[in-house]
């Protein structure tokens, strides 16, 4: 099966695949409340184990090539992270999180935009979807920002911090691109 590359840049962005070096810094991003709050996967409260855990976790859905995690850098400095899990044959679904100082400046959109130009050309995928917690607005906006279309809406199927919320799914197709 075709891999992703660990290295891919564009403009402003670069993206990699998560390294030792920063697991400081994705504790500090992670470790906030706020960003946690709306995810499905990010444990809470997070540890500094947790971050090298998850760069470990990282590298071998690597090399199963299953999982493609990337931490975004602009101007070298991390500021997020953004994934593409294969889910089944031919579809991928895409997740990502930005450090809260750096929210509301594009970054999310311009790596997902990354992320999915290589999901569609190099591993050829037929579908990208993401999901959202109803309540994350910014996170629907950037899957709307995408271009892709809205699906539908799982009733109360997630459980966060003890509460029940709504997942809405968004998806875009290669064939629309
Ligand atoms: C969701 C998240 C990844 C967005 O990252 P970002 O880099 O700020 O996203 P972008 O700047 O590319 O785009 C966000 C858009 O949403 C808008 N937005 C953000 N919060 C909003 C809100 N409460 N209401 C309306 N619009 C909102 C921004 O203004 C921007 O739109 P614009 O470009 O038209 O101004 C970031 O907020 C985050 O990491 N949140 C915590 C983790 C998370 O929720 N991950 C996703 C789980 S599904």
């Amino acid at each position: 099966m075709t891999s992703m590359p660990k290295l891919i840049k564009r403009k402003r962005i670069i993206l990699h695949k998560p390294m030792l070096k920063d697991a400081n810094a994705i504790w500090n991003y992670c470790k906030d409340p706020l960003l946690s709050k709306f995810t499905q996967n990010i444990p809470f409260p997070y540890t500094k184990k947790h971050a090298f855990s998850f760069i470990d976790i990282c590298d071998k859905k690597w090399k199963e090539r299953r999982v493609f995690n990337y931490s975004i850098f602009v101007k070298e400095k991390l500021v997020g992270n953004i994934n593409l899990a294969l889910r089944t044959e031919g579809i991928a679904e895409l997740g990502y999180w930005i450090g809260k100082k750096h929210w509301g400046k594009g970054y999310c959109t311009e790596a997902s935009e990354l992320i999915l130009e290589f999901g569609f050309s190099k591993l050829r995928l037929h579908k990208i979807y993401a999901t959202h917690i109803r309540e994350n607005i910014g996170s629907g906006k950037v899957m709307q920002k995408l271009g892709m279309t809205l699906e539908g809406c799982f009733k109360e199927h997630v459980k966060r911090r003890g509460k029940w919320y709504d997942l809405v799914q968004y998806g875009i197709l290669r064939v629309r691109r």
